[in-house]
């Protein structure tokens, strides 16, 4: 286990996660943002990419789980992106179609947002996706990051890149306690 939430619970991926994580990341409903549909090779991959992860950079996407169940209903992590040409610290986040808008997707993310802050010395935490992925932005401000630029880009079109800094997280959680 890596990170505890109100409802959810956020740990390493495992490779028999295979099947829950093909419910998320095959529905191209979820994934319209996506240049292709992902298939089971894809998802495999996926799964491996992140154990790597975990390996070499101490963090990854997590595995999503719901506290109650130990359903894992997505995934939320950090790692480094290439961002307009600079490798950077991403927050990103998958959630299955059917558990969308429930507030996990915010949940998970700002749980990894304050381990980010707490267990790296990265002073911005960045999330971008394409300029018409209105959940995924929303998901971003939702734990306080704001917009930093829109990029031309052939895979979205146009990138934009939503970022909250050391200092801002510090602000935020000083005025909670
Ligand atoms: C982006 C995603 C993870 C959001 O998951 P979620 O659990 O539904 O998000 P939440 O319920 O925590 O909501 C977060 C914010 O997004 C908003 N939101 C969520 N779904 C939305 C929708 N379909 N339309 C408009 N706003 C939406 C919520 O209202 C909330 O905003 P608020 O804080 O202003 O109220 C989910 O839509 C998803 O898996 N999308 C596909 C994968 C993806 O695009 N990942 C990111 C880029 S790689």
């Amino acid at each position: 286990m890596v990170l505890e939430t109100k409802r959810l619970l956020l740990r390493e991926m495992k490779p028999d996660d295979y099947q829950a994580l093909f419910l998320v990341l095959g529905n191209p409903e979820t994934m319209w943002h996506y240049p292709y549909t992902f298939d089971g090779q894809h998802v495999k991959d996926w799964i491996e990419r992140n154990i790597k992860r975990y390996q070499k950079d101490g963090f990854g996407l997590w595995a999503v789980c719901l506290k109650e169940t130990g359903e894992m209903i997505g995934d939320c992590g950090l790692t480094l992106q290439n961002i307009n040409g600079t490798i950077l610290p991403e927050i990103g986040y998958h959630i299955r179609h059917d558990c969308q808008q429930k507030g996990y997707a915010s949940e998970a993310a700002k749980a990894v947002r304050n381990w980010a802050f707490r267990n790296t010395e990265y002073p911005t935490l960045y999330s971008y996706c394409k300029y018409t992925n209105v959940p995924s932005i929303k998901t971003a401000e939702s734990i306080g990051m704001h917009f930093v630029c829109e990029y031309p880009d052939e895979t979205n079109g146009k990138t934009h890149v939503s970022a909250i800094s050391r200092k801002e997280w510090l602000n935020e959680i000083t005025e909670i306690y």
